[in-house]
């Protein structure tokens, strides 16, 4: 092979390759984020490599969902809901959830986050691979806490999740009012 047969081949090669990497967000999930057997883990680098879609503050420390929420997604995941209006196979959410700081700066009386106490993952899967108690709704479903942030804690989603995100089911149980970043 000559030199410039060996360049030609290999640009051709990065043209036809280079997209189906890019575009493959279900291999990428579901090679990373969730074993052959439907187990969840906690994706670590969403600070700084994914994209933030909004934060949501319950201050008030007695309501069950306390503290300062803000969620991730992969920047795929959310071009192609930018693009459908729907939630790719392969996408992530991550809602972590940190402690609310307050005083006063002098912006005014300001709250921010403090430490990381729980993450909430969802996994869209749009095939049905799995089932079993972490599956449903088109979903994987796992909570992670700070004390062991390996392990899946989660009972189950009907018992764990479901009740809650009901009310968001018309929009395929997300809350996609509170993320700009999805518009
Ligand atoms: C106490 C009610 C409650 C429970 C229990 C709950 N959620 Fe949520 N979840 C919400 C609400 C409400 C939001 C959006 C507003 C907020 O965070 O305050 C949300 C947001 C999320 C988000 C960000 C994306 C979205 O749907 O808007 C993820 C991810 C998530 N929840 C996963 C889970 C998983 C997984 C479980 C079960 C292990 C679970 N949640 C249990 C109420 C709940």
């Amino acid at each position: 092979m000559t030199t410039s047969h060996a360049v030609g081949l290999a640009a051709l090669l990065t043209l036809t390759i280079a997209p189906v990497f890019a575009a493959d967000l279900a291999t990428t999930t579901f090679r990373d984020h969730v074993d052959s057997e439907g187990n969840i883990s906690r994706p670590t680098d969403v600070r700084s490599n994914w994209v933030h879609l909004g934060s949501w503050v319950v201050d008030d420390a007695e309501a069950p969902g306390a503290g300062f929420h803000d969620v991730y997604t992969q920047p795929e995941a959310a071009r192609a809901y930018r693009e459908s209006g729907e939630f790719a196979d392969g996408t992530v959410l991550v809602k972590e959830i940190r402690g609310i700081e307050s005083g006063e700066k002098t912006t005014g009386p300001a709250l921010w986050a403090g430490e990381p106490r729980v993450w909430f993952v969802m996994v869209r899967d749009g095939q049905g691979r799995f089932d079993g108690p972490h599956w449903g709704q088109g979903w994987g479903w796992a909570l992670f806490t700070a004390d062991e942030p390996e392990v899946n804690v989660s009972e189950s989603f009907e018992n764990t999740c479901m009740g809650c995100h009901t009310p968001a089911q018309q929009t395929d149980w997300v809350f996609v009012e509170g993320y700009p970043t999805l518009r």
